[in-house]
């Protein structure tokens, strides 16, 4: 597993060097000349810990979660404060956890990212399904939320106890959705789960819309090595197959693509923290994407809110790209959205797409992985299965590293990928 990725990373990028992170790091961000920049903000607290999950999150506390907020606040200050004028930003994503749980706070936080920033294309939220209630809808649209999207999984219950979930009440979610409208309801569910057909699947993909979503994102399960979940993975023939049928049914109901999980009964319906060009992120474990850099934030709570409190920045690794990591790392995320445009790519990188990768799209063409279209290179339904496959390798190769490494130390010296 890890020499495919090694392999195909020498190769994308032209060099035997690794992706290598150290924990030196820039107290000073150049992001106020950055196109397209996009701002996602984490918020680490849950209700109850589900065994699955891969993400930086704790159980919930108020005490722990004021300390948390007053220095998530600090460090959008101190990295925002560093901009001369105030930025346009496209997106504001807040992630978590579950980030209702500081709701209260929320005008808060996005008072002082007002401070700094100005958000042209709206605001997105996570919600449990816990969470979804008239009165926290109305709480949220207040404050200018104008994107929601509910971790629902499955509705079947034997899905749901799988995954250690309880039941969601779809009857009490659809009557709140229905008061309170939002721009983007999105749901997202998991596939590839032990005896999961097709037939799970679309009744899902049916009720999500008949209960108010406009989007929905259908994740395939993965089974990171840190967590404590006991599901076993789907074989690869029977996952993509149901892959291929997924996307069969919601192309033929007419709903639009928008990555390789995502489809929208509306075309203008997005939800996707992921597919900037470049992002600045706030709160533990937050990822930030520079031109010539990403990096990341400690996962500890403790120290995070220590070093924010110190006037420092809680950033615990740090890449410097080479040229064409850069573009592998551009190409790997635009390529989420099923499609690639060369013009996209000029304006970025000031350099042409077929120069530097004219055969890697020769050999995608020849091997029926996209077709060329309007212009821009689009990925077929084989050319979809593939990248999943190989964002599963890539996935458990370096995500799956990354974060097991930053689940045990705050601040590594180094961490090579
Ligand atoms: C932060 S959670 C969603 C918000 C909320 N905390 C909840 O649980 O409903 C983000 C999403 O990641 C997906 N996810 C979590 N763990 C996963 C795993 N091991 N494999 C695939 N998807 C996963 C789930 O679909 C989940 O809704
Ligand atoms: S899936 Fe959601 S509720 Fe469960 S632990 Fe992860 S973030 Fe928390």
């Amino acid at each position: 597993m890890g020499i495919l990725t090694d392999l195909t990373r020498m190769w994308l990028t032209r060099s035997v060097r690794p992706f290598r992170f150290t924990g030196e790091y820039d107290q000073v961000l150049p992001f106020s000349d950055c196109e397209g920049l996009g701002l996602y903000v984490h918020i680490p607290f849950c209700r109850s810990i589900c065994d699955f999950c891969p993400y930086c999150k704790v159980l919930y506390s108020k005490a722990l979660c004021d300390r948390y907020i007053n220095a998530l606040i600090q460090e959008i200050h101190l990295v925002g404060s560093q901009s001369p004028n105030k930025a346009q930003v496209t997106s504001l994503y807040i992630g978590g956890g579950s980030p209702a749980l500081a709701a209260e706070r929320l005008p808060e936080i996005l008072s002082a990212i007002s401070q700094h920033f100005t958000v042209t294309q709206g605001i997105g939220i996570e919600l449990h399904p816990d969470d979804v209630t008239v009165s926290l809808l109305r709480q949220l649209r207040a404050a200018g939320v104008s994107k929601i999207s509910i971790g629902i999984q499955s509705f079947r219950e034997k899905f749901q106890s799988l995954l250690g979930r309880r039941p969601v009440d779809a009857a009490a979610m659809a009557r709140a959705l229905a008061a309170v409208p939002f721009e983007t309801v999105s749901m997202d569910f998991i596939f590839a789960l032990p005896g999961q057909t097709l037939e799970d699947l679309r009744t899902d993909i049916d009720a999500a819309f008949s209960l108010g979503a406009n989007h929905v994102a259908i994740y395939p399960f993965i089974d990171f090595t840190f967590t404590r979940s006991r599901v076993p993975s789907m074989a690869k023939a029977e996952k993509r197959r149901l892959l291929d049928d997924i996307t069969r049914y919601c192309q033929a109901k007419g709903y639009f693509r928008s990555s390789i999980w995502t489809f929208s009964s509306r075309e203008d319906a997005r939800y996707s923290s992921m597919t900037r060009d470049n992002f600045l992120g706030f709160g533990c474990s937050a990822t930030t994407l520079l031109r010539e850099q990403f990096k990341i934030n400690t996962f500890d709570l403790e120290e995070y809110c220590r070093r924010v409190e110190s006037g420092r920045l809680p950033t615990c690794l740090t890449l410097r790209f080479t040229l064409r990591q850069r573009m592998v790392y551009y190409l790997f995320w635009t390529a989420y959205s099923t499609r690639v445009d060369p013009a996209d790519f000029q304006r970025f990188f000031g350099r042409s797409l077929k120069r530097m990768y004219g055969l890697e799209l020769w050999l995608a063409r020849r091997l029926g992985f996209v077709t060329v279209r309007e212009g821009g290179y689009e990925m077929t339904l084989k050319g979809a299965f593939f990248y999943h496959y190989y964002e599963n390798f890539y996935t458990l190769a370096y995500i799956d590293k990354m974060w097991g490494t930053l689940r045990k130390e705050a601040f590594p010296k180094e961490l090579i990928l």
